[in-house]
C-alpha cells in the first residue's frame, strides 16, 4: 500500500495545500508554498498557538526583521558552531547530511543511537553508500557545513548578515528594550512568529525540512532563584515521554505518566520545560495531533544545541518514522550573557532583595599616578590589577607587600601605599542576568502532522473517498454551500446564505460545477467539516429549512435557515 505521505503530497498539490516553489523554472529543493487551503490551516494554526501561548499566557509578541548583521551571529555562537556534517559523494558529487547517509541505509540497524561526531568512524566501519547512487563512502572526509544563509546589508560588502536560523536572536537582542516593557520585573515571555532560513545539505519529507520555514517561539526570561512556574494547572496532564536514560538502555521504553509524577519523580529535571510541555500537550490535542502517535523525547548529551542545558522534544509519527514538532530548551544565561559581553548594552534586571542587605564593598586609592613612574608610567594598569585583586583576594591586603603582574613582570606595592580599605553598603538588590526557557514551535512540520494524522480513506454508498478529519477550529474552509441544481432561484438563495454565514466570520466557499456528490468528494478531501445544500424544499419551505451534511459521518440533517449561522460559528468556536 502506498505511503500516506505520498498519497497526502498529491493530495496536497492538487487541492491547494502546499507545493514545491518555482515550479515553472523547475522547482529548487527546500522551498515550498502554501496554496489557499494551506496558507489558511497555517494561519489558523499560528493563530490557535497565539492565542496560547502569547495571549492566554500573558506573554508579549513582537515582530523583527528576517536579517541581522553579523555580531549578532558571532555572540549568538551560530557563525562559529551552527553546522551539519556533510559528506559528499565521489560518484555522482551528491553532497549528502552524514546522518541521512547512516539514516538512509536502512540495513545500519543502530542509525537512531548514532553519535554524530563519530560519523566519519561508521561510515567506514559500516561500508556506508551514497544514498543517491549507491557508491561506497568509506574513506571520504566528513565536513562541517555552516547552514546560515548570508547576504550583504547595503551595496559592497563592507556589513555582511545573514537571514535569521532561528526568530529567538530576534528577540534576544531586543532584550534591554523588552525589559522595559515588562516594567523590568522577571518573569515574562516574548513571543515571536515568523521565517528561519537554514541552507539544508539535503532537504527532504516536503515541508518537513525546508530551507525557509516558520516557527512560532517563546522565550520565558526567568529568575531562577525567584520564580517558579504553576506546575498546579499542568500536573494532571497526561504525557507519554522518552526519557535519555530509556534511549540509552537497550530494554528502555517510553513512559505513560503525569506532568506531576514526572517531576515528582526527576523524570523531567526543569520545572519550567515541565510546565512547558504540560501546555503544550494539550494544545497540539486541540489543532489535531493524534495522541496516540505523539510524544515528548529528551535529548541525548550529544544532541543538545550549542546553547541547550536540557532540552525535549515533542515528537509525531508519520508513516512510522518520529519527526521533531518542537523543541522544549533550558538555555540558561547563554544568549543574554553573549549578547551582554559582545555589545556592551545591559541585559540584566534588578533583583530587588526582601530586605535591604549590608555587604563590604573593598577599594583601593583610585589615583596611583604618584606610583606610575615606577612601573614606566602605566598608574591606570596598576589601579585596574589592584582594584580586580581587591574583588577576588581580600587577603592579599592583609599582610603586606601586595604582589600584582604587570605585563608579565611581577611587582610588589606596599599596603599603605595602594589606599586599601574595606567599606560598608547599604544595597537594594542586584543586577542579574535571566535565564531563558525556550519552547520553539515550528509550523509547517506542525501543519504537515495535522493534515497526515486526519487523513481518511473509506467507502460512501460503494464508491471509495478520501476525507481529511482536520478539526473544525483549524480547518481552512469551514462550509460549503450548494444550490442542489443549476436553478437561479436555489442559486440566489445558496450565495445569500453564504454571504450570511461570511458575515459571522466564517469561511465559506460557494459552488455550483458538477453534480452534488462531486461537490460533497471534493470538500470532503479539502477537509471541509460541513456542506450545506439549498433545495426544492428550502425555496417552497419560503427558505426557512437547509440540508447540513457532516463530513466524517456524511449524515444529512435538516436546519433551519434562521439559526445556521449562530449553530455553526458555535461548533467553529469549540
Ligand atoms: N530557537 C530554537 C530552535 O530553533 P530547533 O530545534 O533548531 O530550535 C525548532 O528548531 C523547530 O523548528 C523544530 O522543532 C522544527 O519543528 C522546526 N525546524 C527546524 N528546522 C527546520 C527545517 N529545516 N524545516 C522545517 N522546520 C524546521
Amino acid at each position: 500500500d502506498e505511503p500516506t505521505s505520498e498519497k497526502l503530497v498529491e493530495l496536497a498539490k492538487r487541492r491547494g495545500y502546499f507545493f514545491q516553489s518555482s515550479g515553472s523554472y523547475g522547482g529548487v529543493g527546500g522551498f515550498y508554498t502554501f496554496g489557499p487551503q494551506g496558507a489558511a490551516l497555517k494561519g489558523n494554526v499560528e493563530d490557535a498557538w497565539r492565542d496560547r501561548f502569547a495571549v492566554a499566557e500573558g506573554n508579549m509578541e513582537i515582530d523583527a526583521p528576517t536579517i541581522m548583521p553579523e555580531p549578532v551571529f558571532e555572540a549568538s555562537g551560530h557563525l562559529e558552531g551552527f553546522d551539519d556534517m556533510l559528506v559528499e559523494c565521489p560518484d555522482c558529487g551528491e553532497s549528502h547530511r552524514a546522518d541521512h547517509v547512516v539514516e538512509d541505509n536502512t540495513d545500519y540497524e543502530d542509525a537512531e543511537s548514532l553519535p554524530i561526531p563519530d560519523v566519519e568512524e561508521v561510515i567506514a566501519e559500516y561500508e556506508l553508500v551514497c544514498p543517491s547512487c549507491g557508491t561506497g563512502l568509506a574513506g571520504q572526509a566528513v565536513e562541517a557545513f555552516n547552514l546560515m544563509f548570508a547576504t550583504n546589508i547595503g551595496p559592497g560588502d563592507s556589513q555582511p548578515g545573514y537571514l535569521r536560523p532561528e526568530t529567538a536572536q530576534g528577540i534576544f537582542v531586543e532584550f534591554p528594550r523588552l525589559k522595559e516593557y515588562a516594567r523590568n520585573q522577571l518573569p515574562f515571555g516574548v513571543t515571536q512568529i515568523g521565517r528561519a532560513y537554514r541552507n539544508e545539505i539535503s532537504p527532504r519529507r516536503s515541508i518537513i525540512r525546508t530551507r525557509e520555514f516558520t516557527q512560532a517561539e517563546l522565550e520565558y526570561f526567568i529568575d531562577p532563584e525567584a520564580d517558579d512556574p504553576d506546575l498546579e494547572a499542568v500536573a494532571d496532564v497526561e504525557v507519554t515521554l522518552y526519557p535519555a536514560s530509556e534511549q540509552n538502555d537497550e530494554d528502555g521504553d517510553e513512559l505513560e505518566t503525569t506532568i506531576g509524577d514526572a517531576v515528582s519523580e526527576g523524570v523531567i529535571g526543569d520545572e519550567w520545560v515541565a510546565y512547558f510541555l504540560g501546555v503544550a500537550k494539550p494544545w497540539y490535542d486541540a489543532v489535531g495531533v493524534d495522541m496516540d502517535r505523539f510524544r515528548f523525547r529528551q535529548h541525548l548529551a550529544g544532541e543538545r544545541a550549542h546553547y541547550a542545558a536540557d532540552c525535549w522534544d515533542a515528537e509525531s509519527e508519520i508513516d512510522g518514522n518520529w519527526i521533531e514538532l518542537a523543541g522544549f530548551a533550558y538555555r540558561g544565561q547563554y544568549d543574554l550573557s553573549k549578547h551582554a559581553e559582545h555589545s556592551g548594552d545591559r541585559f540584566t534586571v534588578f533583583r530587588q532583595y526582601d530586605e535591604p542587605q549590608t555587604v563590604e564593598r573593598a577599594s583601593v586609592d583610585p589615583d596611583m599616578s604618584y606610583l606610575g613612574p615606577e612601573f614606566g608610567g602605566d598608574a591606570r594598569a596598576i589601579v585596574e590589577e589592584l582594584e580586580a585583586l581587591a574583588g577576588r583576594n581580600r587577603s592579599a591586603f592583609e599582610s603586606g607587600p601586595v604582589e600584582i603582574d604587570l605585563e608579565g613582570e611581577a611587582h610588589e606595592i606596599p599596603v599603605e601605599k595602594t589606599g586599601f580599605a574595606v567599606e560598608e553598603e547599604t544595597i537594594a538588590g542586584e543586577h542579574v542576568i535571566p535565564h531563558v526557557v525556550e519552547p520553539s514551535f515550528g509550523v509547517d512540520r506542525l501543519v504537515y502532522t495535522v493534515l497526515h494524522h486526519a487523513y481518511r480513506e473509506d467507502e460512501v454508498d460503494g464508491e471509495s473517498r478520501t476525507h481529511l478529519e482536520l478539526e473544525p477550529e483549524v480547518a481552512p474552509t469551514f462550509a460549503g454551500v450548494f444550490p442542489l441544481q443549476n436553478d437561479a432561484d436555489l442559486e440566489a438563495q445558496s450565495r445569500a446564505i453564504a454571504s450570511d454565514l461570511r458575515e459571522v466570520g466564517l469561511s465559506v466557499t460557494y459552488d455550483d460545477s458538477g453534480n452534488i456528490g462531486r461537490r460533497y468528494r471534493r470538500q470532503d478531501e479539502v477537509g471541509t467539516p460541513f456542506c450545506v445544500t439549498v433545495d426544492y424544499e428550502t425555496i417552497e419551505d419560503d427558505a426557512t429549512t437547509v440540508t447540513v451534511r457532516e463530513r466524517d459521518t456524511t449524515a444529512q440533517k435538516r436546519l433551519p435557515v434562521a439559526d445556521l449561522a449562530e449553530t455553526l460559528s458555535a461548533i467553529r468556536a469549540g
